[in-house]
């Protein structure tokens, strides 16, 4: 059984939509993958709380590596790279994971990591990316899951959803408009990764 393991660092709103999909698509079955453990770097991330709560995720391990509690970058990543590994990933899914990667993190992940970045990139890389967009008066706004290089929010374009911005809009509306889409855009690309 090949294996997936999700970073999370907030409300995990996109790894529950991975979970979901993995467990109502029967990815064990037609797939051969499994979710085997989620890991945020925040204790009290609301993702994990979820996950914690629902039993028919009860096979999933969660773990917690708090950045805080080391001296660099470079430590903490080494850290979290031996965490990840005890499961031996076919594939590290970024969701809402916070934290810039240091090249020695995302060289040991070269072609299985990916992420998800709430705008269409190459526009917006970075954050406050709703903002930008309603501030730069584009019309569509959108999400993009990519590969995961050593450039931030770079690498091969895997899948994108695009969405009307409308007027009136908000950062918070449209990023609610954004994630929705989100949620159907990450499993099925995470799906992809793994088809014949
Ligand atoms: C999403 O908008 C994602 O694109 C960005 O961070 C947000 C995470 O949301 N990278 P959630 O934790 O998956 O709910």
């Amino acid at each position: 059984m090949k294996k997936i393991v999700i970073l999370i660092s907030g409300a995990g709103s996109n790894m529950a939509a991975i979970v979901q999909a993995a467990h109502q698509q029967r990815w064990d079955q037609r797939l051969g993958v499994q979710v085997a453990a989620v890991i945020s770097n925040k204790p009290g991330a609301a993702g994990l709380d979820w996950l914690r709560s629902q039993s028919a995720y009860s096979a999933i391990q969660t773990d917690v590596l708090e950045h805080a509690q080391f001296e660099s970058r470079e430590a903490f990543d080494q850290a979290l790279m031996k965490r990840i590994d005890v499961h031996a990933p076919d594939l590290v899914v970024l969701a809402g994971f916070m934290r810039i990667l240091t090249p020695g993190f995302v060289a040991h992940y070269a072609g299985r990591l990916i992420n998800i970045h709430p705008s269409l990139l190459p526009a917006f890389t970075g954050l406050n990316t709703h903002q930008r967009a309603i501030d730069a008066g584009c019309q569509f706004a959108g999400a993009t899951v990519h590969q995961v290089t050593a450039e931030l929010d770079h690498g091969q374009i895997l899948a994108q959803a695009v969405v009307p911005v409308l007027p009136g809009d908000t950062a918070d509306k449209l990023a609610a408009r954004v994630l929705t889409q989100e949620h159907l855009i990450y499993p099925a690309a995470v799906a992809a990764f793994f088809k014949p």
